[in-house]
């Protein structure tokens, strides 16, 4: 079995192949990208051990992002559920409205460091695009954002964001028309531009680098939160369940990562994937249902791919978590069990969503939606010492369409 090793950052837990426990990442790349990938690697390597460069990252996480984000108990939904207490980290809250800003502006800081000027990024919920934007905004750099067709018509409230912010978005019409073309499409730009242009990939995934990059700019959030569950509780507590949502999975990289190192009898790790609409035989859970490796931009992984390997289209309510592949990093907490992953079909999300609409003043997007689906399920069977938390990462304002379609209501 695979092993984890302590007090070793995950992200670094590679062997000179960049491969984790042999099997998954790696750089599966063309010749063309070999030294922009290598350039930005000795770049960041350099900068994230700099003082100067973590005091900029932290003075902007503070001053630009809105660290620390939320933390606090959802009364209502405990009590209604009974049997353990349900916590919630809102990293909603943050500037945007979701998690994908702290990648967005730790990337925009690499770029200006790195002397380019325009910037390009992929996206699937929007969210990622919206951040990338803005930071390029804030930052004076020139911005293109990939978005799948499919995804501009269903997140639109994003797509209005990003042009509001002065990007270009390129639709991408091939394939699925959701993130994994438009990662493709993001990907093949920067093979012919990567002399004037950095590209940020909005997820854990892709070639190494770029997984290094997302998980130590998304780490915040559980720094964050360790300091807030030591303040409230005095310390970590005996029985303590982290469920966040996996589609790359930045954020549950991010909102795990702090507590690496506690035994996962203490601190329970629970991923929730994207279980597609109930009865479908279609879904975006690679980690759940069984899917075999294969090769997605450039880092082998857990991948939705049919028996001659192609990779197959998924489907889910949430554009975020429409995803095939999944990060290198989830593949490894799976193999070494260090993290439990399950998922949840469209219906319980939307469910989700409406319980913890109705109780609290927390509104999920539909990817955080899943979270709160697994925490409905299993806080029941639980006793009132075991603290759930859940990431609600994304804020439901970009669903609004889909909602009242689904739900038949004004939201
Ligand atoms: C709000 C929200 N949550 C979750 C995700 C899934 O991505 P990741 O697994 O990388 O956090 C997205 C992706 O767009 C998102 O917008």
């Amino acid at each position: 079995m695979m092993k984890i090793k302590k007090d070793i950052p995950l992200i670094d837990q590679h062997d000179k192949n960049y491969m984790y426990g042999k099997k998954f990442g790696g750089n599966y790349i063309p010749e063309t990208l070999k030294k922009p990938i290598e350039d930005l690697t000795k770049l960041f390597e350099k900068i994230r051990y700099e003082k100067k460069f973590i005091k900029k990252r932290d003075y902007y996480f503070k001053n630009y992002v809105g660290a620390p984000t939320p933390f606090f108990k959802l009364e209502n939904l405990t009590k209604y559920l009974g049997g353990a207490q349900i916590w919630c980290k809102q990293v909603s809250k943050a500037n945007g409205g979701a998690h994908k800003i702290y990648n967005a502006t730790v990337h925009s800081l690499i770029c200006k460091r790195a002397g380019k000027k325009y910037i390009i990024g992929d996206t699937g919920a929007g969210y990622a695009g919206k951040m990338l934007s803005m930071a390029a905004k804030k930052f004076g750099l020139k911005c293109k954002i990939f978005m799948g067709t499919k995804d501009i018509e269903r997140q639109s409230v994003n797509c209005r964001a990003i042009k509001k912010n002065g990007a270009e978005i390129v639709p991408v019409d091939s394939g699925s028309k959701t993130l994994v073309d438009a990662v493709s499409e993001c990907m093949r730009y920067w093979v012919s531009n990567c002399d004037t242009t950095h590209m940020c990939v909005g997820s854990t995934v892709g070639p190494n680098i770029f997984i290094k990059i997302c998980a130590w700019s998304t780490a915040q959030i559980s720094r964050e939160l360790m300091l807030q569950v030591k303040k409230e509780f005095g310390k970590v507590p005996k029985k303590l369940k982290l469920i966040n949502c996996v589609g790359g999975g930045s954020s549950a990289m991010g909102f795990w990562n702090e507590f690496m190192n506690y035994d996962k009898k203490q601190v329970e790790f629970i991923g929730v994937e994207a279980g597609g609409p109930k009865n479908s035989k279609k879904h975006a859970a690679p980690l759940t249902n069984g899917a075999k490796i294969g090769i997605l931009h450039g880092a082998s992984q857990y991948v939705i791919q049919d028996s001659e390997g192609q990779i197959e289209e998924t489907e889910s309510i949430s554009a975020g978590l429409d995803y095939p592949g999944v990060s290198p990093l989830h593949c490894l907490l799976k193999d070494s069990k260090r993290a439990r992953y399950t998922s949840a079909t469209d219906e319980e999300a939307l469910e989700a969503f409406k319980l913890v609409s109705k109780l609290e003043k927390v509104r999920p997007s539909m990817e955080p939606s899943h979270a709160f689906a697994e925490a409905i399920k299993i806080a029941p069977k639980l006793n009132k010492n075991t603290i759930i938390v859940v990431d609600s990462c994304g804020d439901a304002k970009k669903d609004i369409k889909i909602i009242n379609e689904r739900l038949g209501k004004k939201l």
